[in-house]
């Protein structure tokens, strides 16, 4: 394994901001200061870059097994590390879902032969996501699952709800929740607010999300079950979380880059693109997740990259399938939002990185702060630069972003795993 200096950047981590080389060689961090060189050492120019701990992403679709048309996990590693990620947790809503132990394996053992990224299952809550019985918690937590949901839905039986989270106490793992009461959106295309009236369409309201935020919530206290909300979308939801966690309950939760930056009124155009559960919201939603973000309430930054093929996409509004891709272009959308509000590149860098690390509980080999014997999964980005995503370049085998055309700041330069390379220059290595 070549050594490698990473010179003339500036090092973002848990420490601060800060002038710095670093070297890395065997996998780990080796020393971090000024003037680092080792002879036969490979060098990464850094100059005007940020070199942080690699991002790590609470909520990727890698569609395998199952959907391999949308997405595999080599296609969604490759797409993970070019946005920066050096970890991910694929979502359980493959076919089959990923509630047995053979199928977390399988994800598992893929991830380690793309070696792009480090693929972590998720586990289901229930059974097959039926939202009937739970699923093998024990089993899976052996088999090294420590999220667990049934993400594309949320569990519908605050009894069935009460009891995960009883059991889950007595193991180390976190119940994901994707809050969704799915009465109140049967038929729903959009949320529900003036442009979906004008429009004429079904609406998504937000109290079919915040109802479940609620009812989690008091099922934690109940319970003392550590609990992560996955996608937030709506202020009401931010608000919910934050006097959660001023009463000091367990509770963590993420916020998407679509919904930090796109509001519902893209669905004018009736262009499914921008269809995604939660759906995009309003103004004052993104405020407020923004505000949520600055002040620590919402803790990550999680992308729902959730790739569909172009010919489902392409189905109108209330046929398609929701979901955007988003690993290629998550700094680069959230980079300009966060830092015009206030936000600090540590602060970023956190909710992007070893934030989402402790909650996956990957934190002793990711997003760790660059100190010497600190595993080498890092990414080095320009901050400043400026690019816009062109749909039919991205890794991933799907191609549905909604952020084609629009300026984004902030893009990926590379991406060691372990200190080898997955992206050099902007490209993928393998
Ligand atoms: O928009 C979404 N797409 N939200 C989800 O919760 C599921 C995801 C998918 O799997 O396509």
């Amino acid at each position: 394994m070549t050594a490698i200096v990473i010179a003339g950047g500036r090092v973002v981590d848990q420490n601060g901001d800060r002038p710095a080389d670093v070297l890395v060689d065997d996998g780990v961090v080796k020393a971090v200061g000024d003037k680092l060189r080792m002879p036969g050492a490979d060098t990464i120019d850094a100059s005007g870059c940020v070199v942080a701990p690699g991002f790590v992403d609470l909520h990727t679709h890698l569609r395998e097994p199952g959907h391999e048309e949308a997405e595999t996990i080599e296609t969604g590693s490759r797409a993970a590390a070019l946005g920066g990620y050096t970890a991910v947790v694929a979502m359980p809503n493959t076919d089959p879902a990923a509630d047995s132990r053979a199928v977390v394996d399988f994800v598992r053992a893929a991830g380690e032969r793309a070696g792009l990224c480090d693929v972590r299952p998720s586990g289901c809550i229930t059974v097959g996501r039926a939202g009937e019985r739970l699923a093998p918690f024990g089993e899976l937590v052996e088999a090294g699952v420590r999220i667990f949901t049934d993400d594309g839905a949320g569990v519908q039986d605050p009894q069935l709800m009460r009891r995960a989270m009883e059991y889950s106490t007595g193991l180390d793992m976190v119940l994901a929740q994707h809050c969704e009461v799915s009465a109140l959106t049967r038929g729903a295309v959009m949320h529900e607010g003036r442009c979906c009236s004008e429009l004429g369409v079904p609406g998504w309201p937000a109290l079919a999300e915040e109802l479940m935020v609620h009812r989690d919530i008091e099922l934690a206290r109940l319970t003392g079950a550590r609990i992560h909300v996955l996608h937030l979308s709506t202020a009401g939801s931010v608000e919910l979380v934050r006097r959660a966690k001023a009463d000091g309950l367990p509770v963590t939760a993420e916020a998407t880059p679509h919904h930090l930056s796109l509001t519902d009124e893209q669905l004018r155009s009736f262009d499914a693109t921008y269809k995604v559960n939660p759906p995009l919201r309003t103004m004052a939603d993104i405020e407020a997740l923004v505000a949520g973000l600055a002040d620590g309430t919402i803790d990550a930054i999680a992308t729902d990259h959730a790739p569909h093929p172009a010919d489902h996409k392409e189905r109108p509004l209330d046929e398609a399938p929701p979901g955007m891709v988003g690993l290629e272009t998550a700094l680069g959308v959230c980079l300009p939002i966060l830092s015009d509000a206030g936000m600090s590149l540590v602060d970023i860098v956190a909710a992007l990185s070893w934030k989402p690390a402790a909650i996956a509980r990957l934190d002793e080999e990711h997003g760790r702060a660059l100190e010497p014997g600190a595993p080498a999964n890092l990414v080095v980005f320009d901050p400043a630069a400026e690019w816009e995503v062109v749909p039919a370049r991205l890794a991933s085998r799907s191609h549905n972003t909604p952020f084609a055309g629009r300026p984004l700041r902030g893009r990926v330069r590379h991406t060691l795993l372990h200190g080898v390379a997955t992206v050099d220059t902007g490209t993928a290595t393998r």
